[in-house]
């Protein structure tokens, strides 16, 4: 059986894009793959300062996953620092990768093109090592995520191809698993969804903030008579991910036909979601009321993959020469 593995760090609330770009196609391989997937609370430190928001967010990210379905019996739900020899490994890797390299990831410049390079951290250029060592540690086959971390992946592979070039074939090269409609999930403002671009709608929030989000969606300023092309709106968009084919048709009918306004599509976008996603708020909240059921999935996650990694790390500190000699 393949092996997928993912990540999604603890810093606030999971939104429609982690939603349908990661959690979901994750939880939906547990059936035919061995699933392995972490909270990334180290990764997290990059930009939150705040522990008791770390803390938090781990276990809100875990309900989520638990919530929509992932089965703790079936795959493994851990924290990234429950296995702390992922930054052992992520040294390992740095031992053999360049900075240029690392200077070319999208996600460091950007923090760099926004002015701020003194407040730059280290942690932040390393981000990629650290996620490499998470994929690698596993011997992962596929890692199932949005496309902007197709990046992420392909430094991966290069970090493994660099040091099995170096120390012999140890490191399985992963491959990244993208769905296409959901690729980039847009936000309220058409970007992608992002949690910086603070454009999100939040899946398990009350139907009265869904609703609220939702109206709050950019449209542009025609008049409820005008004629509207749907292929340009936001709304749209997002509906699209929710509905069937023939809804969908029907609602372009709408946008091109007039006498059809953004509220309109709003309103029908907001009812899909929230019978979407209503089945699931009950569970998420009882499960944060009470966390011990979040800490015993978590817990149990943690013991199973820690064989695996104990094996990986013992091969690879005795091919690159750390600790006794065999
Ligand atoms: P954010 O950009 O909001 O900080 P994360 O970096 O925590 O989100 O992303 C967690 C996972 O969700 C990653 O696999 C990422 O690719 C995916 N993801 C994030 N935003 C989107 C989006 N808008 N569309 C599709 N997938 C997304
Ligand atoms: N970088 C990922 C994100 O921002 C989170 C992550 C950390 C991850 N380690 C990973 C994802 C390993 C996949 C595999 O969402």
């Amino acid at each position: 059986m393949k092996r997928s593995l993912s990540g999604i760090k603890s810093t606030g609330t999971p939104h429609v894009g982690n939603y349908l770009g990661m959690i979901r196609p994750a939880i939906d391989l547990q059936i035919d793959h061995e699933a392995f997937y972490f909270i990334a609370d180290y990764h997290a430190l990059t930009t939150e300062k705040d522990g008791g928001e770390i803390f938090d967010s781990t276990l809100s990210v875990a309900a989520y996953f638990l919530a929509f379905g992932l089965d703790p019996n079936k795959a493994a739900l851990f924290r990234q620092s429950a296995v702390p020899e992922v930054t052992e490994l992520a040294w390992l890797l740095s031992s053999v990768y360049n900075i240029g390299s690392l200077e070319r990831a999208h996600t460091y410049k950007a923090a760099k093109d926004l002015g701020k390079a003194n407040a730059l951290n280290h942690a932040t250029f390393m981000y990629p090592v650290l996620m490499a060592a998470d994929i690698l540690i596993y011997n992962s086959d596929v890692v199932p995520v949005g496309a902007d971390q197709l990046q992420h992946l392909e430094m991966t592979r290069d970090m493994a191809s660099r040091f099995n070039a170096i120390y012999g074939d140890l490191l399985k090269l992963p491959e990244a698993i993208v769905k296409e409609n959901v690729a980039v999930v847009p936000g309220r403002d058409g970007r992608k969804m992002s949690k910086s671009y603070k454009n999100t709608i939040e899946p398990l929030t009350s139907s009265k903030k869904l609703k609220k989000q939702i109206m709050s969606i950019v449209t542009d300023v025609k008049s409820l008579e005008e004629p509207k092309d749907p292929e340009s709106c936001n709304v749209f968009a997002l509906y699209k991910l929710f509905s069937s084919a023939e809804e969908c048709r029907q609602m372009e009918a709408n946008y091109r036909g007039g006498n059809y306004g953004y509220g309109h599509a709003k309103i029908a976008l907001f009812e899909k979601m929230d019978a979407y996603f209503s089945p699931y708020r009950e569970k998420y909240s009882a499960l944060i009321d009470d966390p011990a059921e979040i800490e015993e999935a978590l817990a149990m996650g943690a013991q199973r993959v820690r064989p695996i990694v104990l094996e990986t790390m013992k091969k690879l500190r005795l091919a690159v020469g750390i600790g006794r000699r065999a």
